[in-house]
């Protein structure tokens, strides 16, 4: 998967992992954003939401901040695997920035931005997105899944979501809580909800 050992290259052939967590009952949010070092970027998001005043830290602070509170240190290139950098070549030949399950992976078989929602047995909810972003991205790009909001949501007022996509599109058109805002504001059904954000509005601005 791209999030962790599979996430995709840089145009540099370096690693750069976003990820965020996002609890429906209380409404916090943690993420980091660009970490190279950090073998689970997602349980540091979590350390964010749970043990800093911030939502989103970034780079080597970010890092930093995960080992004072007891995070290993890895090295970048335990990230990277052939197949991953199999893509990286072709983005480059076709001179664009790619989709983590572009080609040549299975159509059947995606592996891309890791993303998850939960429901415990009252009914509180979660969602958590990890990632390393898309192929041949230059560096220092940060996409959508570390934005609350755009990547990932959760409010037990509506809906928890982790999306995967072109973040670009995904941040511009604030995803992820257009779904909740669609649900809780207008009275969409879940199904209609998504329906109007992946089938309308991203496809609008040329995401997908
Ligand atoms: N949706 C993942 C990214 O664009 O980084």
């Amino acid at each position: 998967f791209n999030a962790g050992i599979g996430s995709v290259f840089t145009r540099d052939e370096t690693h750069e992992l976003d990820a965020c967590v996002m609890d429906g009952i209380t409404l916090k949010a943690g993420a980091v954003a660009g970490v190279s070092r950090l073998r689970n970027p997602v349980l540091a998001a979590r350390l964010v939401m749970e043990a800093s005043p911030h939502v989103l830290l970034m780079g080597e602070g970010a890092e930093t901040f995960a080992f004072e509170h007891g995070m290993e240190s890895v090295s970048p290139d335990l990230f990277s695997t052939e197949v991953r950098y199999q893509q990286l070549l072709d983005a480059r030949t076709a001179g664009k920035t790619q989709l983590d399950h572009a080609a040549p992976l299975d159509e059947r078989h995606k592996m891309g931005t890791v993303g998850a929602v939960a429901m415990d047995l009252t009914g509180n909810l979660a969602a958590a997105t990890s990632t390393g972003g898309m192929t041949n991205k230059l560096p220092g790009r940060v996409g959508d899944s570390p934005l609350p909001g755009a990547g990932c949501y959760a409010n037990n007022a509506s809906v928890a979501v982790s999306c995967t996509g072109t973040g670009e599109v995904f941040m511009r058109t604030l995803a992820a809580y257009d779904i909740s805002a669609l649900m809780e504001y207008s009275q969409l059904s879940l199904q209609e909800a998504c329906e109007r954000v992946v089938m309308e509005k991203l496809p609008a601005l040329g995401g997908s």
